[in-house]
């Protein structure tokens, strides 16, 4: 049995909840003051699909100037693939025969960079495009500072010689996510230097890859709460923000935005009050996400139907679909009552949705599809 289509209300009060709604006019913004922020310092805007997962969304950001996309996902590249996206970069690390097997087909198709970080990685991708006589071009990923994946600098120019020794793989370029900028919470000042380092160093490797011989055209950073800094370090080519369409709590307590910036949200209404201070809403876990990353005991910011912070109240804690909302100011709450959370982290919350509603205020103008979810 197929899940039940609910008719599309025009105003958001009347919506079906939990429901995610986008802020249309935010959402624009944010594409728009991003791609000129780039378009003036000729720095390429390349952003990351998974915050939004929507092509309503991703095709607004091609139309303000995005070169192409990033993506997590071999999902996301075929789905942005057959929508005709012609340059996208795969920021994850083709391991295992199935996604050697899908990096080769794509490569073969043309279009697709995808990223290594050590000669052992690339060794079965780069046999795999040897026997199909592909040549699979790539980009080195290099630590910057976030300790996930990435060589270390020092090491850049040696990985960088074994790997690109395959002539079926092309080296194009290196790539960083300055992740670390996270922990900036409070700290600006501290994340904006922070953010131009993690630029500067990988535009030094570049440099010493070049001195070696490697054609290196794409030097890549990529984050939000880097987006104004990273990029701005001489010689980086390309930026790759993906949170910025949409921001989020996260991005509030980091600086990189005001809650006024912030699109997306989740619709909850108030379903039972036993305990005082303790108001049970139909949003958990599963409308939010649970990742908290910046937030400190909460699962987003809670804000009265209009948007509107309701100052003490928390979003302390959530079960699969109900959460808790406590503090001195949830007294005020009513069983019925609609609130909109505004989510820590808003590429979590994304991928918990199949759909979500645009608004313009309190009017509800189009359902839009999320696609290319695990
Ligand atoms: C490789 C890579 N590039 C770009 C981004 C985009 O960063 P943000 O979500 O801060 O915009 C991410 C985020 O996780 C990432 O992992």
């Amino acid at each position: 049995m197929s899940a039940p289509e609910f008719p599309r209300p025009s105003t958001v009060d009347a919506l079906p909840t939990p429901a995610l709604l986008l802020e249309n006019t935010r959402l624009e913004r944010n594409i728009a003051a991003m791609a000129r922020r780039y378009d003036t310092a000729g720095v390429a805007l390349r952003p990351h699909v998974k915050t939004s997962k929507c092509w309503e969304v991703a095709r607004r950001q091609l139309t303000a100037g995005a070169i192409g996309f990033t993506c997590s996902t071999p999902a996301e590249v075929d789905w942005l693939r057959e929508r005709g996206v012609a340059d996208l970069l795969w920021a994850h690390h083709p391991i295992g025969p199935r996604k050697v097997e899908f990096a080769v087909a794509a490569a073969a198709r043309g279009g697709l960079t995808v990223t290594l970080d050590s000669p052992e990685g690339a060794a079965p991708l780069a046999a795999a495009a040897a026997a199909a006589g592909v040549v699979v071009p790539f980009v080195l990923e290099v630590n910057t500072g976030h300790a996930r994946g990435g060589v270390e600098p020092e090491l850049a120019r040696e990985r960088a010689a074994a790997m690109a020794a395959h002539s079926s793989l092309r080296l194009r370029g290196v790539l960083t996510h300055e992740g670390q900028l996270a922990g900036y919470v409070g700290d600006r000042p501290g994340l904006e230097r922070a953010g131009r380092e993690a630029g500067t160093l990988l535009s030094q490797v570049a440099g010493e890859l070049r001195d070696a011989g490697h054609g290196i055209e794409l030097v890549s950073v990529g984050s939000t709460p880097g987006a104004t800094s990273a990029p701005f370090a001489g010689g980086v080519t390309e930026a790759r923000p993906g949170t910025y369409v949409y921001f989020d709590a996260n991005q509030v307590r980091l600086g990189s935005a005001t809650l006024d910036d912030c699109a997306l949200t989740v619709l909850a209404t108030v379903i039972s009050i036993q305990r005082p201070q303790r108001v049970i809403i139909d949003a958990g876990i599963k409308a939010m996400s649970s990742d908290t990353i910046a937030a400190a005991g909460s699962l987003g910011l809670v804000c009265d139907q209009e948007g509107r912070p309701l100052p003490e109240v928390t979003f302390a804690d959530g079960n699969e679909e109900h959460g808790f909302l406590t503090g001195a100011g949830a007294a005020a709450l009513r069983v019925g009552d609609l609130v909109r959370l505004v989510p820590n982290h808003a590429c979590g919350t994304t991928n918990m949705w199949s759909g979500l509603y645009v608004v313009d205020g309190p009017a509800v103008t189009d359902r839009w599809a999320i696609s290319a979810r695990y």
